[in-house]
């Protein structure tokens, strides 16, 4: 096994660092104030460069920080090193894990006993609730970044399992309307450039899903002057992307069509059997939603005569009839977990991950008033990440007038023009 560049891990961590402010200006606040003192802080991310200040930032506020990687293919071992070396940070994760080795991974971290869990998809939550069903043994709390987590945290309440208060940081407006738009949008085109060494200009690009994420990404493309098709399952999202003036089909016809497929949706099967098996020779195949089951590997790898890594990262399909299928990244998240990926940009990042940390601070003081369940953020947590990034970036805005605060809430008629 080669050695690790520990001093890569430094100089990437260096460049991340000099370019998240939010993250500058909190380091300097909870280091003075300790908001984490004698707490054990679970992470669980994507563990490279910007997930690595996020890590420091924890520290620096007082946490034993124990992390780990949400997917096998997308953390990186030289920034892992980096992060090793420093106080109060152990962690559990190696770049190109099975999927049975990250289950372990996860368990050890939750034998640390951790009182906060910042969690993404709810990886490691879900295990700590199916070690202990009927209580919250001590978890003060967890902050969730994604959609896909998001959505099994909800499942938890149904079942009646969740024992501990939980933040959707996922649902916030810094973080989806950014992150998640922004954020996927520009690092899986770019990384979806990158690794094929292909044009998106005058090419056709099909997007699945017009959430936050598949709008990202079908603007950008569009932006990149691509003829981009929008496939949704939801009426009023299909609705919003026709009327931002994308074909809108669906994929038993968008499979004809495309040279490029990206799938954004957050659900499993959006390219299957039937699809493959109308698209064209040379088609790419790429993956943006959280789980590598959104593009059917199985069929694919079941209908193939061959199948060869034409790129790095990219493996090659042919088909018995001749036509080559290209998954990016093992159908993995395309902006993470291929060869070339770097994930987000650093500025989206410190909006999220200065989101979770604002949340999780809020969390910590108001431990004793939240019940158990998933819970908003509060708008003036979310709103003070906002105020911080303005103001890193030396933009003003306007503050309204007593008058106009008073207009705002009124409703007597005579009060609305007072
Ligand atoms: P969202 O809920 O806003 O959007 C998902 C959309 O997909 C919805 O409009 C839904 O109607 C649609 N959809 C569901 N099943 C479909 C199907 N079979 N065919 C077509 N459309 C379908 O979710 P969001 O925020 O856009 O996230 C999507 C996925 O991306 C999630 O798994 C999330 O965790 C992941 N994600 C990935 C990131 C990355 O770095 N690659 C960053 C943020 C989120």
């Amino acid at each position: 096994m080669a050695a690790v560049d520990v001093d890569s891990g430094r100089r990437k961590l260096d460049w991340a660092r000099a370019h998240m402010p939010i993250h500058a200006r909190l380091r300097q606040r909870f280091g003075e104030t300790q908001p984490f003192a004698d707490t054990v802080v679970a992470v669980c991310s994507h563990v490279e460069a910007k997930t690595g200040v996020f890590i420091e930032t924890l520290a620096a506020a007082g946490a034993e920080v124990v992390f780990t990687g949400s997917e096998p293919m997308s953390s990186q071992d030289d920034v892992m090193a980096a992060l090793a070396e420093q106080s109060g940070i152990t962690g559990h994760m190696r770049h190109g894990v099975s999927d049975d080795e990250l289950a372990r991974l996860h368990e050890t971290v939750l034998d640390h006993s951790p009182n906060f869990i910042l969690d993404d998809a709810a990886e490691l939550t879900a295990r700590w609730v199916a070690r202990h069903p009927n209580a919250a043994a001590g978890l003060v709390g967890t902050c969730e970044q994604t959609t896909t987590g998001v959505q099994r945290l909800q499942a938890m309440v149904g079942q009646g399992v969740l024992h501990f208060p939980a933040y959707a940081v996922n649902d916030t407006p810094m973080k989806h309307y950014f992150d998640n738009v922004h954020g996927t949008g520009e690092s899986t085109l770019t990384n979806l450039c990158q690794a094929t060494n292909l044009l998106l200009a005058g090419q056709r690009v099909v997007i699945a899903g017009f959430g936050y994420c598949g709008r990202g990404l079908a603007e950008k493309a569009r932006g990149w002057n691509a003829r981009v098709i929008v496939t949704e399952v939801d009426p009023r999202r299909a609705l919003e992307a026709h009327m931002a003036g994308f074909d809108v089909m669906p994929m038993s016809e968008a499979a004809r069509w495309g040279d490029f497929f990206i799938t954004a949706t957050g659900n499993r099967d959006v390219l299957r059997d039937g699809h493959f098996r109308q698209m064209k020779d040379g088609a790419v195949l790429a993956n943006a939603g959280h789980f590598n089951i959104e593009i059917n590997a199985d069929d694919l790898a079941g209908m193939a005569e061959t199948r060869r890594e034409v790129r790095d990262g990219v493996e090659e399909f042919t088909l018995n009839d001749g036509r080559r299928l290209n998954l990016l990244a093992e159908g993995r998240l395309a902006n993470l977990a291929a060869p070339t990926a770097m994930g987000h940009p650093a500025e989206v990042m410190d909006q999220t991950f200065g989101t979770q940390l604002m949340a999780a601070v809020d969390l910590m003081e108001r431990r004793n008033d939240l019940n158990a369940g998933v819970h908003p953020v509060p708008d003036a947590v979310d709103r003070e990440v906002a105020e911080i990034k303005l103001a890193t970036l030396e933009v003003g805005i306007d503050e309204l007038t007593e008058t106009q605060q008073r207009f705002a809430e009124a409703w007597r008629t005579e009060d609305i023009k007072a």
